[in-house]
């Protein structure tokens, strides 16, 4: 079968497009890539000269004009040119957008914490004076915690209303984490590799820039001590915990391996499947009473170490076969799971392929 040509998407970060390369560099047998700057004036031009058979996409999530960009313009290519998209279009919609994720959640009735936009401050004290307390306060952009606000008190609830509505607006606590497992090795690490530790001073800087005063974005408390992160990328499922760190378990880095229960693999393949989602990572709570809510869904994730699961102590996957959920042993997470996603994508354009020729 011909070769496919796939276009590797860079965005506004330095080499957040690398994880794709590296996965292409293993499968030079069945692609040809190039990589196009998808925030350049020329990148329809580009795109469209290239002819590629698909797009590989890692969208930005640092600040909300670089969000916008990215949306906008892979709408275009996907839905008015017609070329497909690795992860799909509205898998990007809702990645690090916590108020698209919120009416995505509702509209599709997948179970997660209550969550209320407001876009009126009136209509959000409103809400405040009967409202069940603690609450929390999300920036819609923002990860590993920064954007999080856990409200204790009706106080500090309607300070936070009225700070965001003000010019000060809400802001993301952004800078090095002490707090977060193996802060010296990282700052070690940093100083050795001044590239690296640029990298991280100019993601600082931008994430400082983004100011959120246009809307709030209040949500349910849901006690818990961990959350599970859970991945499926095209029929592979993966789960683990992340275990909480103060008030909280994203970015706390700390991880909890053990066997999943099956039935929240089957949850997974639920939330998942609802809208044929091709990767993604799904965080949840799970209350007291043993329910599952959906806190978030990423297409594109950070993977600390070299598995996303480990079922008495080996790395490995479940899939399901013949409707039982089997586990295998093996490496399945290289590049950060990009190898996985690549040969999804691949996968789905050969049965493209397929068509075509019948
Ligand atoms: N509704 C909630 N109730 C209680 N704790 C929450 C809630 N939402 C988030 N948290 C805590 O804050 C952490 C960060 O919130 P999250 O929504 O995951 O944002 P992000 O990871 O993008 O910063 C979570 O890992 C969780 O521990
Ligand atoms: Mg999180």
């Amino acid at each position: 079968m011909k070769k496919l040509k796939l276009a590797v998407l860079q965005n506004e970060v330095a080499d957040d497009h690398l994880l794709w390369i590296h996965a292409c560099e293993e499968r030079t047998d069945r692609i040809d890539w190039e990589v196009i700057d998808i925030t350049r004036a020329d990148w329809l031009e580009r795109i469209r000269s290239g002819a590629f058979d698909g797009l590989l996409a890692a969208p930005p999530g640092w600040t909300t004009p670089f969000r916008v960009l990215y949306d906008e313009r892979i709408n275009i290519l996907n839905t008015v040119c017609g070329i497909p998209v690795y992860p799909c279009l509205e898998e990007i919609q809702i990645y690090e957008n916590k108020k698209n994720l919120s009416y995505w959640l509702m509209a599709t009735r997948i179970p997660h914490p209550k969550t209320w936009v407001f876009y009126y401050e009136p209509e959000a004290l409103e809400f405040l004076q009967k409202a069940a307390i603690p609450l929390v306060g999300k920036t819609s952009i923002g990860g590993g915690g920064s954007g999080v606000h856990i409200l204790k008190s009706r106080a500090e609830a309607v300070n936070y209303v009225q700070n965001t509505f003000s010019s000060k607006g809400a802001t993301l606590q952004v800078g090095p984490k002490w707090r977060k497992k193996g802060f010296i090795g990282r700052v070690i690490k940093k100083l050795l590799h001044p590239q690296e530790f640029k990298a991280k001073l100019q993601q600082y800087k931008f994430q400082r820039a983004e100011v959120q005063k246009d809307f709030v974005i209040l949500q349910e408390y849901i006690p818990h001590d961990y959350e599970w992160r859970c991945v499926r990328i095209g029929d592979s499922f993966f789960a683990h915990k992340k275990i909480k760190k103060g008030d909280k378990a994203s970015g706390s880095l700390l991880k909890g391996y053990e066997n999943p229960p099956m039935r929240l693999l089957d949850f997974i393949k639920d939330v998942t499947g609802r809208r044929h989602f091709l990767s993604q990572s799904v965080d949840l709570f799970e209350t007291a009473d043993g329910r599952y809510l959906v806190n978030e869904m990423q297409c594109i994730f950070g993977q600390s170490d070299p598995y996303q699961m480990l079922v008495n102590g080996q790395p490995g996957r479940y899939r399901q076969l013949d409707g039982e959920w089997v586990f295998e042993p093996g490496d399945f997470n290289r590049h950060e799971s990009f190898l996985l996603r690549l040969d999804h994508f691949l996968e789905i354009l050969s049965e493209k392929q397929l068509e075509v020729l019948a």
